[in-house]
């Protein structure tokens, strides 16, 4: 560290660290608080008047020529994010994870050049069925990310992010509460996983890092 780091870089290189041992050690990290409440609840705040001006649209699946809407295999809305227009807190968040991806290259070589991201809702009931988050033919996602934006989430609420972190043994599995400012990060091409129907509203912040095309 610099000698000029103060104590929110401190903690980022400690988050940085974690997260890197994490994707290292077992391909997958569960931070809990990446962000302070506050700023959770300020992207929550946003989420939620995006979706009340009509900005979310039903989520698809694959891309280019291959997307589709498929109610049966997912029922979320998502909102992209524009880096170019984004809010003061948007903008926040991003500069965080260009952090993040910087600390990841350095440590892992990578080769992570981008972020794209979304905000997703699922309306209560709402799910995603088992997938990877690689599309067919390509591999430019690399690290899949989810920043949980739920305040007070209980078992109760169910919506649990299901991973399946052996895919070779379907007895392997995690059940992830979507809690908000937990922070979900792992090896996109490594884990199959779903996401559970909820008791009610469920907003995250989807994105991954991707290599080049
Ligand atoms: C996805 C996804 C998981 C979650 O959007 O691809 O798997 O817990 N989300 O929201
Ligand atoms: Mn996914």
């Amino acid at each position: 560290m610099s000698q000029a780091a103060g104590p929110a870089d401190a903690r980022a290189e400690a988050l940085h660290g974690l997260i890197v041992e994490g994707l290292a050690d077992r391909g997958l990290a569960i931070i809990d608080d990446f962000l302070p409440p506050k700023r959770v609840a300020e992207l929550a705040a946003e989420a939620r008047e995006l979706w009340a001006s009509g900005d979310f649209q039903d989520a698809g699946i694959g891309q280019g020529e291959n997307f589709q809407h498929n109610a049966t295999i997912r029922t979320d809305q998502i909102r992209w994010l524009n880096p170019a227009a984004a809010t003061p807190t948007q903008g926040c968040f991003l500069a965080t994870l260009e952090g993040l991806r910087l600390a990841i290259n350095r440590a892992l070589f990578l080769g992570l050049f981008e972020f794209e991201g979304h905000l997703a809702r699922y309306p209560a009931g709402a799910y995603y069925r088992k997938h990877l988050d690689q599309f067919r033919d390509t591999d430019q996602r690399v690290v899949s990310l989810i920043l949980y934006l739920n305040a007070a989430w209980s078992e109760a609420d169910g919506g649990q992010l299901h991973l399946y972190t052996d895919p070779s043994d379907e007895s392997r599995q995690e059940l992830v509460l979507p809690i908000g400012g937990r922070l979900v990060c792992f090896l996109s091409d490594r884990f199959p996983h779903e996401v559970l129907p909820a008791g009610r509203e469920r907003l995250s912040l989807t994105g991954w890092f991707r290599r080049r095309d």
